[in-house]
């Protein structure tokens, strides 16, 4: 199964993966994630990408495509794997469509940019495995620490309500053309199309979602 969870920054795409790879039993490959790590590791692609994360830009497409198309060759995607955050640019997906990765479903959370900037500024994340709270609507156990590790929350650096308009404005204009890009696609192999309400509750949410992949 290979599924692409799509839709603006915030919308809820972190939360909803870890439910569909529990569900299917697929590795999670989030650029930002892979990015957030090699920052913290402080390679020279963590030194590049740091900047531009920080000014809510996008990271090269060639960076950005060359670490995916390693990271889907790793012997747990054979089964296939839940892409979070990637393709978000045509060229992104070009490159997959031409390389002959094709999705088997495609999941937009929709979400309006004024929930978003709200949800935001309440994010807390566990840095070393992705996972990712609310501090009103998705609590963690213990105030300020992971559920499963007990390790310390942070806040991502990027979003601070200025950056977080700028992301909105990148997705405008370079991701959401996938909705069509995806939706448009015909033939055998195109991919399921799943439009989701990302405004419900991240239980709703997950339901929706499910159901709409199958289970
Ligand atoms: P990335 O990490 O992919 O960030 P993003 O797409 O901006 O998405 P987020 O992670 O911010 O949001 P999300 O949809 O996962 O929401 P979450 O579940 O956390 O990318 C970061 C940066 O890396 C980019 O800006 C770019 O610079 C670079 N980059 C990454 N991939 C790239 C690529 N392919 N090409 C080029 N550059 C790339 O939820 C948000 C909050 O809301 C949380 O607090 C959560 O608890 C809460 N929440 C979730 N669902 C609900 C709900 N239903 N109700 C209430 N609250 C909810
Ligand atoms: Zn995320």
């Amino acid at each position: 199964m290979k599924v692409l969870l799509l839709g603006a920054p915030g919308a809820g795409k972190g939360t909803q993966a870890q439910f569909i790879t529990q569900a299917f039993n697929i590795p999670q490959i989030s650029t930002g994630d892979m990015l957030r790590a090699a920052i913290k590791a402080g390679t020279p692609l963590g030194l590049e990408a740091k900047k531009i994360m920080d000014e809510g830009g996008l990271v090269r497409d060639d960076i950005i495509i060359g670490m995916v198309q390693e990271r889907i060759a790793q012997a747990d995607c054979a089964n296939g794997f839940l892409f979070d955050g990637f393709p978000r640019t045509l060229a992104q997906a070009q490159a997959m469509q031409d390389a002959g990765v094709l999705l088997d479903a495609v999941v937009e959370i929709d979400v309006p940019d004024e929930t978003i900037v709200e949800r935001m500024d309440g994010r807390r994340v566990h840095l070393a495995s992705g996972r990712t709270y609310h501090i009103k609507h998705n609590p963690p156990k213990v105030d300020g620490k992971d559920d499963i590790t007990g390790e310390d929350l942070i806040q991502r650096d990027d979003d601070k309500a200025e950056t977080v308009k700028k992301r909105l404005n990148v997705y405008h204009e370079q991701t959401e053309v996938l909705i069509g890009f995806y939706g448009n696609l015909q033939g055998d192999n195109a991919p399921k199309y799943h439009k989701i309400n990302g405004t419900q509750s991240v239980d709703a949410v997950k339901n929706d979602v499910l159901s709409a992949l199958g289970k």
